[in-house]
């Protein structure tokens, strides 16, 4: 197995990575994935602690992360962001400063951005971003690798997003900017992607070969893709807009009739949780067509390929 070398201490945003560094991730992916389904394991993180800060429920990333460094040889340490004096004031450069003299990696799953940010600015140890308001590196990466694990034709990899401009949708159009994959984002006006990041990911993308598209019509959007992609309307800590959010993101939603538009062979993606029959009709996460559960498995073996990359050295 060769464990990437990375030039970044920490997983922030996917732009931390380049393109090769994504690629050499995604073949020790495979190769986790492949021992894992031959219930081998290998100890390339013994002893290794990992601390999980969790200010946000969480189920697949809790999880995989726990299960995936166990099965590495080491050890995750459960924080909920209520128990720990961060809750009382102390700040993230001192609780940064500490877990870096008990533990090889941080995991964090919080609100702002910038606490991801200061966070690893302040630790001397690796931080991974488990999610923040505008970010969902980890997802986005095993999205594609799950995409990449079907297709040996690049050009079957265009992606539609249907829904909410969010979190997981930014690191889903820095994803495809770095990797070469058109993605067309469906969305309400009041709810597009932000614009800043859009901009930067178009400049990667002219490098990459890839377009980045934001259109109003999720037919359009669904046209020519072969991978249609669609989160909660409402993400964790929105509650107080759901109403005015619903409203607007109504028809932006993947229903059978919106699949009929698109090419008989799609596939149907969703990091989950789903909100069922909100963003995308029930029927419709359990057809066929979808690889919403591939995609969570595939959280655990990227994890993996990613802590050992990160915190193996
Ligand atoms: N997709 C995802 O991150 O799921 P959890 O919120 O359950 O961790
Ligand atoms: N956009 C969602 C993703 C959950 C995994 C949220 O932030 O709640």
């Amino acid at each position: 197995m060769i464990i990437p070398k990375l030039k970044t201490k920490d997983l922030v945003t996917v732009t931390d990575l380049t393109r090769g560094e994504i690629m050499a991730i995604f073949r020790l992916t495979a190769a986790l994935k492949k021992d894992a389904r031959r219930g081998r394991h290998r100890d390339l993180l013994n002893k290794k602690s990992l601390a999980m800060i969790f200010e946000k429920s969480s189920t697949r990333t809790r999880v995989s992360f726990e299960a995936g460094i166990t099965q590495l040889g080491g050890h995750a340490l459960f924080l909920d962001g209520n128990d720990i004096q961060l809750r009382r004031g102390e700040t993230i450069d001192d609780t940064a400063r500490v877990l870096s003299r008990y533990v090889d990696g941080i995991m964090i799953r919080t609100f702002s951005h910038d606490n991801v940010v200061e966070l690893a600015r302040n630790a001397t140890i690796p931080v991974i971003n488990g999610l923040s308001d505008e970010h969902h590196p980890c997802q986005a990466l095993a999205d594609f690798f799950t995409i990449f694990e079907r297709e040996k034709n690049a050009n079957r990899m265009r992606m539609a997003y249907i829904g909410d401009g969010n979190n997981v949708a930014h690191s889903l159009i820095q994803c495809a900017a770095l990797l070469g994959v058109d993605i067309s984002i469906a969305c309400p006006a009041a709810y597009e992607p932000d614009q800043d990041l859009v901009e930067e990911a178009r400049r990667t993308a002219t490098g990459s070969g890839s377009v980045i598209e934001i259109t109003r019509d999720p037919a359009a959007a669904v046209e020519n893709a072969y991978y249609l992609y669609t989160d909660v309307w409402i993400s964790m800590g929105e509650e107080k807009k759901a109403a005015r959010k619903k409203k607007a993101l109504a028809k932006y939603k993947i229903t059978k009739e919106l699949l009929s538009k698109g090419r008989a062979d799609s596939k149907v993606m969703h990091c989950l949780p789903a909100h069922r029959d909100e963003e995308i009709e029930s029927d419709v996460l359990d057809s066929g067509r979808s690889i919403v559960f591939d995609q969570a498995e595939n959280r655990l073996h990227v994890q993996k390929a990613i802590m050992c990359a990160l915190m193996g050295r």
